[in-house]
């Protein structure tokens, strides 16, 4: 299995190391041949190359069976893309978008040990097990812009195939899980959302076994907060799906912990990284949660290389560590990143 690495910026390389390290020790014990290759990308790569998606990482990545990446941003390229410099961000988009990545699964479950991590009471936030599939080519981020200092534009478009293809996979999802998708957009002021809801209920009739429900995406933001543990399934368009999986990753303990799969059509390699971003707060300091990033990589097995019990075994990992006390100081504790990957490699 060929793995493109591309750590980027902030704790990007810091948990992606980590990352990589646990995928490593995975696949020896699995008899996995894993074959690395690390590529320039996001800040990094524009501090090299004046590009955040240089030729050479585009061409590797789409030559890969998956790619691991880490985070990208920060304050420094902020700065610098006032002056007009590009933004890693952009690298990231045009990523995804050459990947072809429609559908980004992004799961977040209450571990066992972790109800006190929680901000919600451990009656509200029990049972907590919910897979977002967000949208990930279409919509304001790939939409017509108008940059501005009086008016600015953003344009919000979706096509018929655009939200079938998403819908599909997440129906998918549903049948293999509790059986329920809740399909979230703003339908009452939206043309897209109407499209949105109209293609999903279209689509509902080829899953007859799966319950689907649509929420508006305000209420949507307070059920998170109130019944999380009502959901199952939940599908929606880009900028939607980005804002909710952040909630909902706070809710069920840290935004340290989230995980994501970034998939595109059958055969194809998948990204896989950690919802949050290279959060310069606290780069360096040797103290990132890296277990969104070891999560990634267990989806990465799971999903583009089909080693089932190798992903399962990292997961299991992760929930015997997080079980027994392991804290890093999002979760309010004092482990650093070295001790979380210890402690997860001496549990797989
Ligand atoms: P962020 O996710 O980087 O950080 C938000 C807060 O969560 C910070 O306090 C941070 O310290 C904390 N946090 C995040 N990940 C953590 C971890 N693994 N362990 C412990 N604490 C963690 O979001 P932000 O501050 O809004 O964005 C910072 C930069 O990251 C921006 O440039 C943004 O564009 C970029 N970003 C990139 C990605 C990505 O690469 N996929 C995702 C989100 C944001
Ligand atoms: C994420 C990030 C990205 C997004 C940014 C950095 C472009 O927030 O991966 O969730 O909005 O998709
Ligand atoms: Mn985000």
């Amino acid at each position: 299995m060929k793995v493109v690495i591309l750590p980027g910026d902030g704790i990007g390389p810091e948990v992606c190391e980590t990352a990589v390290t646990v995928l490593r020790a995975a696949c020896a014990s699995s008899n996995i041949a894993l074959d690395t290759e690390e590529h320039a990308f996001g800040g990094a790569a524009i501090d090299q190359y004046g590009d955040p998606l240089p030729p050479a990482t585009l061409e590797a990545c789409l030559g890969a069976d998956a790619v691991l990446l880490g985070a990208v941003g920060g304050p420094r390229y902020d700065e610098a893309a006032k002056k007009g410099a590009p933004r890693p961000e952009a690298g990231l988009l045009a990523l995804r978008r050459e990947m072809g990545l429609f559908a980004n699964l992004r799961p977040s479950r209450l571990f066992e040990g972790l109800e006190e991590a929680s901000p919600l009471r451990k009656s509200v936030v029990a049972d907590t097990d919910i897979l977002v599939v967000r949208e990930l080519t279409g919509g304001l981020y790939f939409g017509e812009r108008e940059e501005g200092s009086d008016r600015a534009l953003d344009r919000l478009p979706y096509s018929r195939e655009e939200v079938e293809r998403v819908a599909r996979t997440a129906f998918e999802a549903a049948r293999g899980r509790k059986g329920l998708l809740t399909s979230v957009d703003k339908a009452n002021v939206l043309a897209t959302s109407r499209l949105w809801r109209g293609v999903v209920e279209d689509v509902h009739k080829s899953y007859p076994d799966v319950r689907l429900e649509h929420v508006l995406v305000d209420a949507m933001a307070m059920h998170l907060v109130t019944h999380p543990s009502r959901f199952d399934v939940v599908v929606t368009e880009n900028l939607f799906g980005d804002i909710l999986s952040d909630e909902l990753s706070a809710v069920v303990g840290s935004i340290g912990l989230a995980p994501s799969a970034s998939l595109g059509e059958a055969g194809k390699p998948g990204l896989y990284e950690p919802i949050h971003g290279s959060a310069p707060d606290i780069a360096g300091l040797g103290i990132a949660n890296p277990i969104g990033a070891i999560l990634s990589a267990a989806m990465l097995l799971r999903h583009s290389a089909g080693e089932e019990t190798a992903a399962a075994s990292i997961e299991a990992a992760v929930a015997w560590c997080l079980a027994d006390g392991l804290r890093t100081h999002d979760l309010g504790g004092s482990a650093s990143t070295k001790d979380a990957l210890d402690a997860v490699l001496s549990a797989l």
